[in-house]
């Protein structure tokens, strides 16, 4: 399916944001906005800001903003173009018949499709073709039925360098976007390679279930190769923002209101096998703030069920703590040692398995035996530090009362005075509370590619009050006022802005403005595809203005287009004295520097030019002449 440009708009002005925000969050008007708690972080006072008028949102607190794709896109970790779809389903228009001529094909689409493609053929490879007997009995031998093959969409890439490679070309598709893919490699002298050689094909799908991206698994444990291998990331792939299974196991998740979260991919496929459908798995990474808020979306409570090993618990201990600061209910269950997910339901079937999830023990219980095992309480000095540290965790709870009854189950279970504990956690969330907003002041702009976390307050020159007023401007290019266009046009034109983003925000109202299309802020703001500038320009939106003589009294009536005609007045204004005086300042200094007679006499002449169009601007404002 293609989805051309304008019908991307089409959808994007029949929904309206605050409709659908308000199923996610709570929000209450103010002003001519609406604010709630932020979706994407943790707060107790809302930063998250939400304009009907603009048809975007924003948040103070972490920096997210955008439009109503923006909004879903983040909300439920999808690609554009998933977001897309999910909107004009919700609004009721119909993408199945667009005209595939119409417009070009999103990127996106392509590669979805290139995947799709791939996987067909995997599996076909798997179920059907001779060469994939040695598969097949692989995933007989680990008790895998050819149904759940199916299910989940399991593959074989055959043995050989370019039987991929092969396909690809009979079915015409795009070989470089097979590359960036990660399904096809190229050598140093240009020739095409199957990335997945003789590999079990494990495709990995999106919440909504399309193909993002494939893990591969060697089929004995050769020495020499890894024992998977997983796509790169890629526009529609960010892998820590992806739950394995997630896509078959919503639905369950939301029913029990409860979700296993294992580490492999054949943990996930073997219990969801056995009958046990609320699984997901974080899969090759450690997990990621990211796959916890997805997850939240679905449920608050969620089972570990990590490995035993070493590893297994370094990795429950650093996703508790993920969780504990999303208000997540955590629990862990031990598997014995030695055993995964997948051995153990294999070996001791559905009942014991429920009965080890019963057992799941609260944090602090896990966290108490583990310090237990490791001999931490035959120690006054150990057994503070493994006091201090149950704190900490209780300190990344944010529901008050929970956290109280935690603490006081600690000063039983360790015979302590409760004001105690109550004193160590106040220090480390006093500490915790400083570390956070100076996180949040400082964005690094990672790990989320498309997430707007980067603070534009670096790009403010304070020494040039130019800036300030160029912003302004920009701010009220984009109320969607036409009147203000019009005005602002009239005396100025892009090249006049001197900051590379305040020029290129311009330009794009000129060329609206210029081409007699749309003006509404609303559509204005869509027509920003540079994901930077988006940001630069929804960080700026939702300040209030902040120079005008008249501020005070403007500040309560800005609202009303009549005061915001008048703000803009004075701000063009003011803005083309600053330029004009900016230009006396560099005449002055040319003047000092001159070298001869002739030359500092044509600079003088300058000079008065300036000034006589310098009081000219004051005169013409002054009697109100505005065009
Ligand atoms: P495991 O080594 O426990 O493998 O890695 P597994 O999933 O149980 O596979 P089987 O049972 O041996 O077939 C757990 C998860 O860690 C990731 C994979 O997501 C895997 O499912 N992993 C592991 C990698 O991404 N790369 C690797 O080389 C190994
Ligand atoms: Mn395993």
């Amino acid at each position: 399916m293609r989805i051309s440009e304008n019908k991307i708009e089409e959808i994007r002005s029949a929904a309206d944001i605050v409709d659908l925000i308000s199923e996610f969050v709570q929000l209450r008007k103010r002003g001519k906005n609406f604010i709630g708690l932020c979706p994407f972080h943790n707060e107790k006072t809302p930063s998250f800001t939400v304009s009907e008028d603009k048809q975007i949102f924003h948040c103070f607190g972490c920096h997210t903003g955008g439009n109503v794709f923006k909004f879903l896109m983040e909300y439920e970790k999808i690609s554009f173009i998933e977001a897309v779809q999910e909107i004009a389903a919700r609004v009721g228009i119909n993408l199945e018949y667009e005209d595939d001529k119409t417009g070009k094909e999103s990127e996106q689409e392509i590669l979805y499709e290139i995947n799709v493609l791939a996987a067909r053929y995997f599996s076909d490879n798997l179920l059907n073709s001779p060469e994939g007997e040695a598969a097949r009995k692989y995933f007989h031998e680990r008790k895998i039925k050819p149904q759940t093959m199916r299910s989940f969409g399991l593959g074989y890439a055959l043995n050989g360098w370019e039987n991929f490679v092969e396909f690809a070309k009979s079915q015409k598709i795009d070989l470089e976007k097979a590359i960036s893919l990660g399904l096809i490699g190229q050598q140093k002298d240009g020739r095409l390679f199957d990335k997945f050689s003789d590999r079990i094909i494990f495709p990995i799908f999106s919440a909504n279930g399309r193909v993002i991206a494939f893990a591969g698994r060697v089929l004995e444990n050769r020495e020499s190769a890894a024992k998977y291998l997983n796509s790169p990331e890629s526009s529609i792939y960010f892998k820590g923002r992806i739950l394995y299974g997630l896509s078959f196991s919503k639905d369950e998740i939301r029913k029990v209101d409860k979700a296993i979260l294992v580490e492999g991919y054949m943990d996930l496929i073997s219990l969801y096998q056995n009958g046990i459908k609320n699984v997901v798995a974080v899969s090759g990474t450690a997990l990621t703030e990211d796959q916890v808020q997805l997850l939240s979306r679905y449920t608050k409570n969620v089972v570990l069920l990590f490995d035993a090993d070493t590893a297994g618990i370094k990795a429950s201990m650093r996703s508790i703590e993920l969780l504990l600061k999303q208000d997540m209910e955590v629990k862990i269950a031990a598997l014995p040692s030695g055993e995964d997910p997948d051995s153990y339901i294999n070996k001791f079937g559905k009942d014991d398995f429920y009965e080890l999830i019963q057992k799941a023990q609260n944090f602090i219980e896990y966290q108490t035996s583990y310090f237990e095992n490791q001999h931490y309480f035959k120690e006054h000095t150990k057994t503070a530090e493994a006091i201090r540290e149950l704190v900490k965790l209780l300190s990344l709870i944010g529901d008050e009362l929970k956290r109280n009854l935690l603490l006081k189950s600690i000063a039983k279970q360790f015979n302590l005075r409760e004001k105690l504990l109550e004193t160590e956690l106040d220090k480390i969330i006093k500490t915790q509370s400083k570390q956070d907003s100076r996180r949040l002041q400082v964005k690094d702009g990672k790990p989320n590619k498309d997430k707007s976390t980067l603070s534009f307050s670096a790009l403010e020159n304070k020494s040039d009050p130019g800036f300030i007023f160029e912003k302004e401007l920009v701010k009220l290019l984009y109320e969607g006022n036409e009147a203000i266009i019009k005005l602002i046009f009239s005396h100025f034109t892009p090249e006049d802005f001197k900051y590379s983003y305040h020029q290129k925000l311009t330009s794009e109202v000129f060329e609206a403005f210029q081409n007699n299309d749309e003006l509404s802020a609303s559509y204005l703001i869509a027509r920003i595809k540079d994901e930077e500038l988006q940001s630069y320009l929804m960080e700026i939106t939702f300040e209030k203005y902040s120079i005008s003589r008249t501020w005070d009294e403007l500040n309560h009536e800005l609202e009303d287009d009549k005061q915001l005609f008048k703000f803009a007045v004075d701000t063009i204004k003011n803005f083309k004295l600053i330029k004009m005086e900016e230009l006396i300042a560099q005449n002055h200094e040319r003047i000092e520097q001159a070298e001869s007679e002739d030359e500092k006499i044509n600079l003088m002449k300058e000079k008065l030019e300036l000034q006589k169009e310098l009081k000219k601007i004051k005169e013409q404002f002054s009697q109100g002449n505005l065009y």
